[in-house]
């Protein structure tokens, strides 16, 4: 992994973007800088998830949501807008965005079965430790390598353009792990309607389970069941799988 800066004499290196000042990332609405600011708000989470893990209950399950919504509504955004323009303008943006790609797919994946399982189950601290690791090495290979490549090729404005774009899609991307569903466009960006439809009113139920303490919670469950069955058949649509490399197809 390369790890010294580009400078001014172009050494053709580059470094981290984890301990540069934001004006250096290209401001605050940088891709780079708004990356940054949400992998750190990531770890306080995953944080509050494992403090969370030994009681268990509604506080833990609300940690991991709060992961998860994070989590899959930043990585569709930079599968949308990111990576494209990454495999755009980078001669070896294919292979890195390939490798990322492949953990995301991991993390749906991994967080598709914490899902199901409970707090009490045996192989649940496991598998969340897992998916929490996967999502470290996700960050760090954006962190010290896809990104600052991109901030040795694009301008200083270019990188707040590409921020904008990642950040307004990310307010409407799903907000859930959709593993069958292609990570490369069309079939990404053509998902992205659809699912947030259905993930949305997902979440809306399950905050509303949380205000009022489960106890309408036969009714909300049934509904998310429904919704869940629709985005599992969204998913599986064939259109929505174009465009997956072999290395991520489910
Ligand atoms: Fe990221
Ligand atoms: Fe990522």
């Amino acid at each position: 992994m390369v790890v010294a800066r580009h400078d001014a004499a172009g050494t053709g290196a580059t470094a981290t973007i984890a301990d540069q000042r934001t004006e250096e990332l290209g401001g605050q609405t940088s891709i780079l800088a708004r990356q940054r600011a949400d992998h750190a708000r990531l770890d306080r989470l995953m944080a509050r998830a494992r403090q969370t893990a030994e009681a268990g209950g509604i506080a833990h399950q609300v940690a991991l949501r709060a992961v998860a919504r994070l989590v899959f509504t930043h990585a569709f955004a930079e599968e949308a807008v990111l990576f494209p323009a990454a495999r755009r303008v980078l001669p070896e943006g294919d292979p890195l965005t390939l490798r990322i790609e492949t953990d995301h797919q991991e993390v749906d994946e991994l967080v598709t079965r914490l899902d199901r399982s409970s707090s009490t189950d045996p192989e649940h601290r496991e598998l969340m430790e897992r998916t929490f690791a996967v999502l470290d090495h996700d960050v760090r290979s954006e962190e010290d390598d896809l990104l600052p490549r991109l901030q040795q090729t694009l301008t200083p404005r270019e990188l707040r353009l590409l921020g904008w774009q990642w950040q307004l899609v990310r307010l409407i991307s799903p907000t859930r792990p959709h593993p069958v569903v292609s990570r490369r466009p069309p079939g990404q960006i053509l998902s992205g309607l659809p699912l947030t439809v259905l993930d949305r009113p997902r979440d809306l139920l399950q905050k509303l389970d949380e205000l009022t303490r489960c106890r309408f919670n036969g009714p909300l469950s049934a509904a998310d069941h429904l919704l869940a069955l629709s985005a599992d058949a969204v998913e599986r649509r064939p259109l929505l799988q174009r465009g997956e490399p072999p290395e991520t197809s489910r």
